[in-house]
């Protein structure tokens, strides 16, 4: 792994505030994403699946997690097994992880290899008093579950072997836990948040007019990599001029114009945590006035979501709350009328043409991250602040984006170092 090795007590609690949440003589089993095929021999490049690699730590292909809080004997309340290495393994692939590393990684002292796992989990499913078996399903609300996973298929084959023990999901157990942040977390997630500041000063020093959006997605690639990223948390967003209003634009192939604004949602990945930041800039240095006045409106929507932001709140009524503000930050800019949004149809606001998306998400091993967004939030949660004004007919669109920790009081910004005033943007980039 490129990162630095985290400290087992962040696995070992997650897994104990896991069993805490289990009804008495369960299992539960997690397994780790497949290898993704691409065309020929091509493969996509590894990604654990979230859940393990938050109950364990361990970031190999074909690991499984088992959790047996009642079981008889002792060795058998947790049970990591992973993939037995060989000389041919060794050749092709390089290192895989001892049994002695695995147990560090996780702090599981019962490691055994995966070819094992049908044989020690039938007899435990048979002769170890089991009722329930939760098994874990990718329940978030915006998932694609068409592709089949290691982890749908094993569900398939448990439940045709065992078809009368009694079934249980572990999303939501698991939503629940891993929307609230412990402090090993949030370091590892500050630390993408540093390696994404980092990118954003030298893109700042680096555009000017002239050069490609694919120039400078590579300036944040080389920035990320040099850090012990391994990379973008997601497609990253390089859109200058016109593009800036096209919200998964990521094609990053024009060429950046003189009076153009640039939108940059970037955001780099460490340890598997995310950041995902979102910046506007003017791609000569200077924001004309009117994209000044957007911006500076953009500046302050986002300051006042990020005020409202509190243990206690809804998301929904929350985003309903900063679309007023929006609203009203729209009439300002001469984008709406007063009198028009006054008679508007309540279910089609006009503030839409110009704010269609939410105002923020979860974040943390997924960008998108898990989350009920009907619950409360909760302290140690962290969301994006994400608002946007995308003027299609004067050709540009404005995006800030902070990652914050929900506090008792107020919130923790895990981006406050990273420049988001049109003066202090404009003097970097002049400098
Ligand atoms: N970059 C993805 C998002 O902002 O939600
Ligand atoms: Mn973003
Ligand atoms: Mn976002």
């Amino acid at each position: 792994m490129r990162y630095e090795s985290i400290n087992n007590e962040l696995f070992v609690t997650n897994r104990k505030h896991l069993v805490k949440d289990l009804k008495a003589n369960s299992i539960a089993v997690l397994n780790a994403n497949d290898v993704m095929p691409t065309n020929s021999d091509g493969t996509l490049r590894f990604r654990q699946n979230s859940d393990l690699f938050y109950l364990s730590g361990v970031d190999q292909e074909e690991t499984i997690l088992l959790v047996f809080p009642d079981a008889p004997d002792k060795k058998y309340r947790e049970i990591l097994f992973v993939r037995e290495t060989s000389d041919l393994i060794a050749t092709w692939e390089g290192h895989k992880l001892t049994k002695e590393e695995a147990r560090e990684v996780s702090g599981i002292d019962t490691v055994l290899w995966t070819s094992e796992f049908w044989q020690v989990f039938k007899l435990l499913m048979v002769m170890g008093d089991v009722e329930h078996v939760y098994l874990n399903t990718n329940d978030h609300y915006r998932a694609d579950v068409s592709v089949e996973t290691r982890e749908s298929r094993f569900v398939k084959s448990c439940m045709e072997r065992f078809p009368l023990h009694r079934y249980e999901r572990l999303a939501p157990i698991l939503h629940r836990l891993r929307s609230v942040k412990s402090k090993f977390e949030l370091e590892l997630m500050q630390r993408a948040c540093d390696i994404t500041a980092s990118g954003f000063q030298r893109v700042l020093k680096f555009v000017k007019p002239g050069v490609k959006e694919y120039e400078i997605e590579a300036e944040w690639a080389h920035e990320f990599l040099r850090n012990g990223s391994r990379g973008f948390a997601y497609e990253p967003i390089i859109a200058s001029g016109a593009n800036s209003c096209v919200l998964h634009y990521i094609e990053n192939n024009q060429v950046c114009q003189a009076g153009e604004v640039l939108l940059l949602d970037v955001g780099a990945e460490y340890a598997n945590y995310n950041a995902d930041l979102t910046r506007t800039i003017p791609v000569n240095g200077k924001f004309t006035p009117r994209q000044r006045e957007v911006y500076d409106a953009v500046l302050h929507v986002k300051r006042e979501a990020t005020n409202m932001l509190k243990p206690g709140e809804k998301y929904y009524d929350y985003h309903r709350e900063v679309q007023k503000v929006m609203e009203s930050a729209l009439i300002d800019l001469r984008l709406l009328d007063r009198n028009d949004v006054k008679h508007q149809d309540k279910s089609k606001p006009l503030f839409q043409k110009y704010f269609m998306h939410g105002t923020g998400h979860q974040l943390g091993l997924d960008v998108h991250d898990v989350g009920s967004m009907y619950h409360k939030m909760r302290a140690g949660q962290v969301w994006t602040v994400e608002p946007g004004i995308y003027i299609r007919e004067e050709g540009f669109g404005i995006r800030i984006e902070n990652n914050v920790v929900i506090m008792d009081d107020g919130v923790f910004d895990l981006m406050r170092n990273i420049p988001e005033e049109a003066d202090e943007i404009e003097s970097i980039m002049q400098s």
